[in-house]
This record gives C-alpha cells, sequence and structure tokens, in this order.
C-alpha cells in the first residue's frame, strides 16, 4: 500500500521544486551578468539614443543602421536585446513595419542631458574598472590587499591623478551622480542651506554639485576643495572658487563643510581624521558639516534602491581601498568619534540620505 503523503511535506516538495526552477534560470542569468553592461555600453558608443532622440520619432533598423553606419543585421541583434531588456520599446508603423523609441530608461543613455547616466556607465566598463573586480577575493581574504591596487600597482586617486583621461572619466561620471542627487537634495530639505554664507564642497570633483547649489542658493558662496590635478582642469564659475589641496591635511575655513560620496571612499579613521579637519575650520556654535551619502540597512525603508546601495558597496569593495557603504550605527560611530555631539538624518529621493552633524 503507497503511504500518502502529509500535506506538510507535499507543500515543501512544492517550494523545493519551484526554486530548483528559480535557481535554473537565475544562474544562467549570473553566468552572463556582464551581458546587460556590455550592452549597453554598446548601445552609448553607438549613440543609437542620440540618434532616436535627434531623429525626433521612433526609427526603423533600417533608418537606425544608416543613420549610425552599422550592419543592420548586427544592429537588429542588439536592438533585440534591448528591447527585451526594456532600454528601448518597439512601435508598429503605418508601413507595416517597426521602429524603436525611446523609453525614460534609454534617454538616460545620452550623453548629454540632466538625467544621463552615460559617463557613469563609460566609467564602470572602462577596463580600468573592471580589471579590479577580478582581484575581489583577494581583497575579501584575511590579509588581503586591496583590489584596484592589486589590479593596477596603485589606488584609484594615485592611477587618476597620472592619468587624464581617466581621471576626466571618474569627474563626468561622478558629475552624472550630482545631476540626479543634488536637485533631490534641494527639493526635499532646502533648508539644509538657510544661514550658510561660504560652503566648501570637500573632493568636490569637478564643481557640478556646488554649481547647482550656489544657483539655488544665490546668498551661498562655494569653496570647490579637491586634489590639486581635479580642481586645475575645471571651469570657472561665479559664486565658486576652486582650491586644491588634500583633506587629508587640511580643509579650507567654511560655514559648513559638505561632502557627496566621499566619505565612503575611505575607512573608519580615515574618516574621522577627515572629519576632524573639518571641525577644525567650521564655528563651533552653527557650524555643521553636510555629509550626502548611502546609508545601508535602514530598516524603516522600503525603496527600491537597496540593492543598489548593496552594488555600491562591493564596487567600494572593488574599487577603493578601504572604503565600503555605512549603516546608521557606522555613521553614528565616525561622526561621535570625530567630536560631533548630534546629528540627523534625513532621506531625499535617491540613492543618498542627508546626514547634517553638529560640533
Ligand atoms: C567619488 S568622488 C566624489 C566627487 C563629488 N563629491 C561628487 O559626488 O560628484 C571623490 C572625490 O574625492 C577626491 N579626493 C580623493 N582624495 C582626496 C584628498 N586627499 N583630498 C581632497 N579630495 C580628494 C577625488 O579627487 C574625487 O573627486
Amino acid at each position: 500500500m503507497e503511504a500518502t503523503k502529509s500535506p506538510v511535506k507535499k507543500d515543501e516538495e512544492q517550494e523545493n521544486e519551484k526554486e530548483e526552477a528559480k535557481a535554473q534560470v537565475e544562474i544562467w542569468n549570473c553566468v552572463f551578468g556582464f551581458v546587460k553592461m556590455a550592452a549597453v555600453k554598446c548601445a552609448i558608443e553607438l549613440g543609437i539614443a542620440e540618434a532616436i532622440e535627434n531623429n525626433g520619432c521612433p526609427m526603423t533598423l533600417s533608418e537606425l543602421s544608416t543613420a549610425l553606419n552599422c550592419s543592420p543585421s548586427n544592429l537588429q541583434r542588439v536592438m533585440r536585446f534591448l528591447v527585451h531588456y526594456q532600454i528601448f520599446k518597439e512601435k508598429p508603423t503605418s508601413q507595416n513595419s517597426i521602429a524603436f523609441e525611446q523609453t525614460p530608461l534609454s534617454r538616460r543613455l545620452l550623453k548629454q542631458g540632466n538625467n544621463s547616466m552615460a559617463a557613469f556607465i563609460l566609467l564602470e566598463s572602462s577596463p580600468v574598472m573592471l580589471a579590479p573586480w577580478h582581484c575581489l577575493s583577494g581583497r575579501v581574504l584575511a590579509n588581503g590587499s586591496s583590489a584596484f591596487d592589486s589590479a593596477h600597482g596603485k589606488d584609484v586617486w594615485a592611477y587618476a591623478a597620472a592619468d587624464s583621461a581617466h581621471s576626466k572619466l571618474i569627474n563626468d561620471a561622478m558629475a552624472c551622480n550630482a545631476r540626479v542627487a543634488v536637485p533631490a537634495l534641494i527639493e526635499s530639505c532646502p533648508e539644509v542651506f538657510d544661514g550658510i554664507g561660504r560652503l566648501v564642497d570637500v573632493g568636490g570633483g569637478n564643481g557640478t554639485a556646488l554649481k547647482l547649489l550656489v544657483k539655488s542658493f544665490p546668498w551661498m558662496k562655494g569653496i570647490n576643495f579637491d586634489l590639486p590635478h581635479v580642481v586645475c582642469d575645471n571651469e570657472r564659475c561665479n559664486g565658486v572658487e576652486q582650491v586644491g589641496g588634500d583633506m587629508f591635511q587640511s580643509v579650507p575655513m567654511a560655514d559648513a563643510a559638505f561632502f557627496m560620496q566621499v566619505l565612503h571612499d575611505w575607512d573608519d579613521d580615515e574618516c574621522i581624521q577627515i572629519l576632524k579637519n573639518c571641525r577644525k575650520v567650521i564655528p563651533q556654535d552653527k557650524g555643521k558639516v553636510i555629509i550626502v551619502e548611502t546609508i545601508i540597512e535602514a530598516e524603516e525603508r522600503d525603496d527600491k534602491f537597496e540593492f543598489v546601495r548593496l552594488m555600491l558597496d562591493m564596487a567600494m569593495m572593488a574599487h577603493t581601498s578601504k572604503g565600503k557603504e555605512r549603516s546608521l550605527k557606522e555613521w553614528e560611530y565616525v561622526l561621535r568619534q570625530a567630536g560631533f555631539s548630534r546629528y540627523s538624518v534625513k532621506p531625499i529621493h535617491a540613492v543618498q540620505s542627508v546626514i547634517e552633524a553638529f560640533p
């Protein structure tokens, strides 16, 4: 006589089957995980989004391949992939043909524009930034060494100082993030900038963030502070002074210091040293530091960026010597050790949150 299975066992078996089926698909997604990035990079290099945008309306394969001087059959394969990935959309034409049209995602592949992330994709998919990923396990091992150093023999900032093309790639990529995060900051919490006469952007890159801030808060003067090889190439802008230096030595005097995506490049002791240098130069009564950074593992938050934040943490592991994304508890530790007595956190519509810390 056949034994009847208990309902619990049957449920368990069904659950296992579902997990097996999911794993069978997911493992292929892992095998070819890099293909999405490669195809998107290819689309940016070919200028597919630009061609459709400049055309003013959707383009057929034949129009697109003529405009881009591409082999129609190869371009069709790339477009099929990018449509499946929902970067571009297909639209039937009146001549019973199919045309490709832009989506909010494909517009982010345009090289210009406030939403453009093209430069960020070109940075992350560059051979220089991909090489350290091959050394990631080396960093995780006990006594392991920095992945970027293992790949290139120096850290990312020394590499950029010696290679102006890579330095430009980094600065252009960071500017993409600034053009998205700073408007979100201005919209969500403009009060953060009330009463600030001079704001120093520490590690301000090419000054994109500060330019947007002084434009929105015209009572404020800005100092864009970064390594000398970065600021010497920066465009001049009214209301923004460019100062070169090393934040580990000192920071220019200001009412408030601003950091965006800088402290995550460094370990706790390094952050404490940088923040102590800021404390020395801001007024002890009403000075502050404004930190625009990722906060991971925030329990009360349920937004779609959490996996992005964890990917950023992996990128910090690959691209910096000791940098990391931090939980609120880890931020609190760094701020307290640097001598800040209180802080507040404000979420914005971005990957990052805003932390204000007071002496
Ligand atoms: C990840 S980028 C962030 C740029 C900018 N804050 C943004 O979000 O667009 C980090 C910046 O820190 C700068 N940096 C690195 N080491 C530095 C140092 N010792 N002193 C000053 N700036 C430094 C880099 O040159 C780079 O521009």
